[in-house]
């Protein structure tokens, strides 16, 4: 690592941030490409937010990412939000200005876009439906990612109807409609699917698994989760087992990082088997 008096910085604000494995990803780029910078975790309580971003440009930081809990909290803070983010209702991404002022992003959408193609090259948004278990914010990012890849039918698995519907009504498009599914109708909802994109919680260590039956689901849909600890959970198992491309969650967390790597740094970055390989180590239980 080179840091001069001079070197161009910037971080992740969360509150937690210490489990965040930005600064690993975004040291592995400054390394690789030998500038002179440095990403470093910024714990700052949620009261603190907007004071902390102010100091961005005052410290000569060029932006930071966010993670919990700050993502929502951002939106009314920055100068400008990009529409991308306004509609998925999450900033992750922020860019100081030359003038000071702070660009709330959101790339999580084309981290989970990026993900997919490297794994799938061939997936075609017009394959069929896409099936999202999840409404939260990691499922606004890949819907609205989904819609603007020119999917025709998103549907929708949710717990909460009322989330599901806040989504379907914030993110579709003219040439996306959105369907809403229970929960416990999951299964209806693979019927003919192209694609399965889990993004809930379940089936993370340390959580309740996520229970599915994937018969109905047509065996050349690829299976995705954004869960990547473990790398291969349940439901990913079980699709490599009846023959379902799968698309581990580490890519997303990857693909992410580089708008905003490419925004501080200056250079161009790429999702190599190196950095998945030394991302990937940094998440192996301690011995
Ligand atoms: P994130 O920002 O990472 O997407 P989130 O906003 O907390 O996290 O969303 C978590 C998602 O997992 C939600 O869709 C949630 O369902 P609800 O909207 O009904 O809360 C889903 N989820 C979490 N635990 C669940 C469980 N035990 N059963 C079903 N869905 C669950």
């Amino acid at each position: 690592m080179r840091i001069s008096g001079k070197a161009r910085l910037a971080g992740i604000m969360g509150w937690p941030v210490a489990h965040s494995r930005s600064p690993a990803l975004h040291g592995f780029w400054l390394a690789e490409n030998d500038i002179d910078g440095a990403y470093v975790p910024l714990p700052v309580r949620p009261q603190h937010l907007e004071q902390a971003l102010r100091a961005l440009p005052v410290l000569g930081f060029r932006g930071c990412n966010l993670t919990i809990p700050h993502k929502q909290a951002a939106l009314s803070i920055v100068d400008c939000v990009e529409p991308l983010a306004r509609r998925i209702g999450a900033v992750n991404t922020i860019v100081v200005g030359p003038d000071g002022s702070l660009e709330g992003r959101n790339t999580d959408a084309f981290g989970f876009y990026q993900s997919l193609r490297a794994v799938v090259p061939d997936w075609s948004a017009k394959a069929g439906p896409a099936t999202i278990l999840g409404a939260g914010g990691a499922a606004r990012a890949v819907i609205a990612a989904l819609a603007d890849a020119g999917v025709p039918e998103i549907r929708i698995v949710n717990r909460t109807l009322a989330r599901a519907q806040a989504v379907a009504s914030d993110i579709a498009t003219p040439q996306t409609s959105i369907a809403i599914h229970k929960w416990d109708e999951a299964g209806a909802a693979l019927r003919d699917a192209g694609l399965l994109v889990n993004t809930t919680s379940l089936g993370m260590a340390g959580e309740p698994p996520l229970v599915l039956d994937l018969s109905v689901l047509p065996r050349s849909a690829p299976v995705v989760d954004i869960v990547y600890v473990p790398l291969e959970t349940d439901l990913l198992g079980n699709a490599r087992r009846r023959g379902h491309p799968i698309v581990d969650g580490l890519g997303m967390l990857l693909h992410q990082g580089r708008p905003g790597f490419e925004a501080w740094f200056g250079a161009p970055v790429r999702a190599t088997p190196q950095l998945r390989a030394a991302i990937l180590a940094t998440l192996a239980p301690p011995r």
